[in-house]
């Protein structure tokens, strides 16, 4: 394998903070945090690092104050009030730019205007909207006012909204009355009307007005128009408050192994320690550099690092609206040249994208402003990075292939540029303060070299909160698989397969249970199986990801009822249930009818199988099958689709 070691240019110029080695920080233990915790500025101090009685959920930084608003806005006034914290690209090509006094003055206004309309402390507002200013303006309003803020993805379906907000009792929504995708508006103030006409109680509605005179939205009764509120409240003197370390600053959706999108909620005082210290470690992030993550804001990538850890360092954030694509494909190389990005972080499903579309397009713009580049999400091919490497950062920007997962709020295994070198197709050692250990099924570390679970070993501050009463018993699962709490032994569960080199680099292997990700989006197969069975042909539904030329996309196994039903129509009925419950993005690109579903002598589908089929790989292991004769005639259903 090919090692780079970090480019001689990023060395000299950046400001890389050689921490101490990972073994002596890793016997600090858990004080090693508090070098995190310092970057927070903090109302109260907090009294005690550590509390170890909930185990398996462990609580950070006891006893301390602190506001996540004022960390990312109000403590930047006194030195860069006038510098820019974020600049907006919308689908129409227009430009929006906001300092810091810009956006304290309106984060204000909204977090003056969320309490006139009834919004309290710990009450959770849920914000439904696309990239847009407002969004992450509207979650610091919440924050500042000890609101819990839940953001729900645009693209999700009324239904999807609908589980979300109930699942954390929503007081107050905040939506926009529509967006556009390429030429295509959707209107998403209808999506939210239908969304909220299933709720028992309507709550007070917040509307930006994105489409302009273009559209005419009617707004009910308790619904407000978003730049009314900020005319009327703007200038508002609103004091942030001060949270417990221990207070939820957010609950986020993702999905998970069972039908159930799961509820994840982050603490305020450690996740926002664990993102600075990752938004300074892996992307050496100070003030006035610019970066642009391409993720969406509803995902945990978009709350990580697109608005808390580059706002809590003063960075510039670049928010692009809409697709990569369009107009054309050179809109990704012009966000990058007219804004002088220098970070940017993308996944590997988009710099695929970008390889088929060819190097002509990003050499044809100037990229001289990039100096680091980042990846996410899914395992990156050796080819695909060297790609990147190449042809964005033109051999002189380091590449961090950064792992991490919802419940784990921040990065916790990757290389630090300018210090690690990288191997591509490896992520990278775990972070300094971070511990892992691949296990097989006893729970026994394997030797390097050996593929396993993949296990954190140590607990660390942006690990997802304990939620109250029974729902705090489902996530316990997490952990059950190998934790026991009585003994020194805790141990979280990433579901991911990994393997570990002799230096110590993590190359993953894939996730261990049914989440594939589309369109860079979690998925949890169960949650899409059970919108499938509701189509009444339907018996039974297996759902998995198809990669062609790059792109992932969904494609379902189902049995029907009875063979003679039209299959066209059955087909549509199936893609139309998954569009409409979940999202359009979400929508099936194939639906193969199989006579069964190979199964194990249990019972268990074999999805593994199934993604053989439809990815053209030979079947391995298909020893366990009870029914093992009907992969092949799955495979000649799937040739001949
Ligand atoms: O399987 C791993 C994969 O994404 C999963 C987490 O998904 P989610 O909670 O949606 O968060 C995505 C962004 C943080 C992980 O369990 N994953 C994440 N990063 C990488 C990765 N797989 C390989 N390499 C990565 N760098």
């Amino acid at each position: 394998m090919v090692h780079y070691r970090p480019p001689q240019e990023f060395v000299c110029n950046r400001s890389m903070i050689d921490e101490a080695d990972r073994e002596t920080l890793g016997r600090k233990w858990p004080a090693c945090w508090e070098d995190a915790a310092s970057l927070l500025e903090w109302i109260n101090p907090y009294d005690r690092i550590l509390d170890k009685e909930n185990s398996p959920f462990y609580q950070w930084f006891i006893g301390g104050k602190l506001n996540a608003a004022e960390n990312c806005i109000d403590r930047h006034l006194s030195e860069r009030k006038s510098q820019v914290a974020l600049r907006w690209e919308g689908k129409q090509g227009e430009r929006r730019t906001y300092t810091y006094y810009d956006l304290y003055r309106e984060v204000s206004a909204i977090a003056a205007a969320l309490r006139e309309l009834g919004v309290k402390e710990d009450d959770v507002v849920t914000i439904y909207l696309p990239k847009l200013p407002e969004l992450p303006i509207t979650m610091l309003a919440c924050a500042r006012i000890g609101a819990v803020h839940n953001v729900v993805f645009a693209g999700f379906a009324p239904d999807a909204l609908v589980s979300r907000m109930q699942r954390v009792d929503s007081s107050a929504l905040v939506t926009c009355d529509g967006s556009f995708r390429e030429e295509t508006m959707i209107d998403q103030k209808r999506k939210a009307d239908a969304a909220l006409a299933s709720l028992k109680e309507s709550p007070p509605v917040i509307v930006v007005d994105r489409l302009g005179t273009s559209h005419d939205t009617q707004l009910g009764k308790t619904q407000y128009d978003y730049d009314d509120l900020v005319e009327t409240y703007v200038g508002a003197d609103v004091a942030p408050v001060p949270r417990q370390s221990t207070d939820p600053l957010f609950h986020i959706h993702t999905s998970g192994t069972t039908g159930d999108p799961q509820q994840m909620t982050h603490a305020t005082g450690g996740y926002l320690a664990g993102v600075a210290r990752t938004s300074r470690t892996v992307f050496d992030l100070s003030p006035g550099t610019t970066i642009w993550c391409t993720a969406d804001i509803g995902w945990i990538t978009g709350h990580s690092y697109v608005v808390y850890g580059p706002l809590l360092s003063g960075a510039t954030v670049v928010l692009m609206e809409g697709s990569l694509r369009y107009p054309d494909r050179h809109r990704p190389w012009k966000v990058i040249e007219r804004n002088g990005v220098e970070i940017l972080y993308t996944t590997p499903e988009v710099i695929r994208t970008f390889m088929k579309w060819g190097e002509s397009f990003p050499e044809a713009h100037d990229r001289s402003s990039l100096q680091l580049l980042g990846t996410v999400g899914e395992p990156i091919s050796p080819d695909t990075w060297k790609w990147y490497y190449t042809h964005v950062g033109e051999e002189r920007c380091p590449i961090v292939d950064t792992w991490w997962q919802t419940e784990t709020g921040c990065i916790l295994i990757s290389t630090r540029p300018g210090i690690d070198e990288s191997k591509p197709g490896s992520v990278g050692p775990s972070l300094p303060g971070i511990k892992i250990q691949i296990v097989d099924e006893d729970g026994r570390e394997l030797p390097p070299g050996e593929p396993g679970y993949l296990t954190i070993t140590r607990p660390w501050p942006s690990m997802l909160a304990p939620l109250d009463g029974d729902r705090y018993w489902v996530l316990a699962e997490y952990w059950q698989t190998f934790s026991d709490p009585r003994a020194d032994n805790w141990r979280y569960f990433t579901s991911d397969q990994a393997v570990v080199d002799d230096d110590g680099y993590v190359t993953i292997i894939g996730r261990d249970d049914h989440i594939i990700t589309v369109d860079n989006r979690r998925l949890g197969t169960a949650e899409i199986e059970a919108v499938i069975t509701t189509v009444d042909a339907v018996t039974e539904a297996a759902a998995v990801a198809e990669s062609t030329a790059g792109e992932t996309t969904l494609c379902v196994f189902a049995t029907l009822k009875q063979e003679q039903w039209d299959r066209n129509v059955i087909r549509n009925a199936i893609t139309d249930a998954v569009a409409e419950h979940i999202g359009e993005f979400a929508r099936p690109a194939n639906v193969i009818f199989a006579p069964e579903l190979p199964e194990t002598h249990s019972g268990k589908t074999m999805y593994r199988l199934l993604e053989c089929v439809v990815n053209d790989r030979p079947f391995t292991d298909s020893d366990t099958l009870r029914n093992p004769e009907i992969l092949g005639e799955l495979a000649t259903i799937w040739n001949w689709k």
